[in-house]
């Protein structure tokens, strides 16, 4: 909608994870780091966690690109609560073979066929589970299990594990004990800082032809940051809106004041307390009621499923905590200041005693 307004030559804000549009600050560059190296020792699991939005299927997403894929067969699957039985039927059909309806033993003899089969070809085979933090222990039994395959010494299956900061905690309990000696290499991917925001959202701008219009007052980037924490999900989904915005009111230049209007428009928008149905959305935790929920909001269907895909005492719960950091960092700015007005005061006292 606005991209013509501003010469764009495409929405430089998408939601989707492409590769293409890749930034990478240096928790994502160090990610990757791990990753190719977890990669290069071709066994065992490599473990990625991050908040939701942080970059972690994109990350992934970049790295796949840079494979060579006659060399390394990968299978992503995306786990939505997978026992341990549906879990290995999900395996076999993302390493695309044929499952029929057989008993288990005939199901992990056919993986394993099918991994041995890659060793002459010079191959082998990667699954990543992406979301892993929604898989139940027996289905974290289940891949370690297969993770056992060998061929001569060799390891035939190597396992991505990419989830949310759950995903951390359930690897440090007791039950994750003999799943935890075979990871090689585990990351954690934190927010992006002040300076990486703005590089980011001027990377993102430049992918689509940027230069200079609309043109952003540097103040805008801080607050950017501040409001979104540096998740580059939230950051998306605020600059969409942004130059959305700006675009209606066909502004070429955006500054703060900018920004802050389509915070608090978003704050009317999702700000109200829990009514009944939203409660009642929660309480079931089913993603067909937010859908539907989203549905019912065309504006911000284009520009912000980042809200409407997490529940609304998630969402006011992490824009109380946003509130509360800006808050602190506000008084320790000011803490600063008199601390510094204090010092200066003592050093003219000293200097007015002869
Ligand atoms: N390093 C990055 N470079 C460019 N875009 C990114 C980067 N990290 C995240 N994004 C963008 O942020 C959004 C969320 O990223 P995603 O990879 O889906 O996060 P996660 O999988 O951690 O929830 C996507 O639109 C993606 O394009
Ligand atoms: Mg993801």
């Amino acid at each position: 909608m606005f991209e013509r307004f501003y010469g764009l030559s495409g929405s430089p804000f998408r939601l989707s994870p492409d590769p293409s549009f890749f930034y990478g600050s240096r928790g994502h560059r160090r990610a990757s780091s791990y990753l190719q190296f977890g990669l290069y020792q071709g066994e065992g699991f490599i473990v990625l966690t991050g908040e939701v939005g942080a970059g972690k299927t994109t990350l992934i997403r970049s790295l796949l690109q840079q494979l060579e894929s006659t060399k390394v067969i990968a299978a992503q699957l995306v786990s939505t609560q997978l026992d341990a039985d549906s879990l290995l039927r999900a395996v076999a059909t993302a390493f695309g073979l044929v499952v029929k309806d057989g008993d288990k033993a005939h199901l992990i003899a056919q993986l394993e066929a099918f991994l041995v089969s890659l060793v002459p070809k010079g191959s082998r085979a990667l699954l990543i589970v992406d979301e892993a933090q929604n898989l139940a222990p027996e289905a974290i039994e289940e891949l370690r299990m297969l993770s056992n395959f060998q061929l001569q010494n060799r390891a035939l299956l190597q396992s991505f594990l990419i989830g949310q900061p759950e995903l951390r905690l359930m690897m440090r309990s007791s039950r994750m004990q003999q799943l935890r000696q075979r990871v090689i290499a585990s990351y954690h991917l934190g927010p992006l800082d002040a300076d990486e925001t703005r590089a980011y959202i001027e990377h993102r701008m430049k992918h689509v032809g940027w230069a200079g219009d609309p043109k952003f007052e540097d103040e805008v980037f801080d607050l950017v940051h501040s409001v979104t924490g540096g998740i580059p999900r939230r950051i998306n989904t605020l600059c969409n809106r942004t130059l959305l915005a700006g675009f209606l009111s066909e502004k070429h230049q955006i500054g703060v004041r900018d920004v802050e209007e389509v915070i608090s428009e978003f704050n009317r928008e999702f700000g109200e307390p829990a009514t009944e149905d939203h409660d009642l959305a929660i309480t079931r935790a089913d993603t067909g009621v937010l859908v539907k929920a989203a549905e019912s909001m065309p504006a911000m269907n284009s520009g912000a499923p980042m809200v409407v895909a997490e529940p609304p005492n998630l969402i006011n719960l992490e824009r109380r905590i946003m509130g509360m950091e800006r808050v602190i960092s506000i008084t320790v700015n000011l803490l600063r200041q008199v601390i510094g007005m204090k010092r200066s005061e003592t050093v003219l006292e000293k200097r007015k005693v002869p």
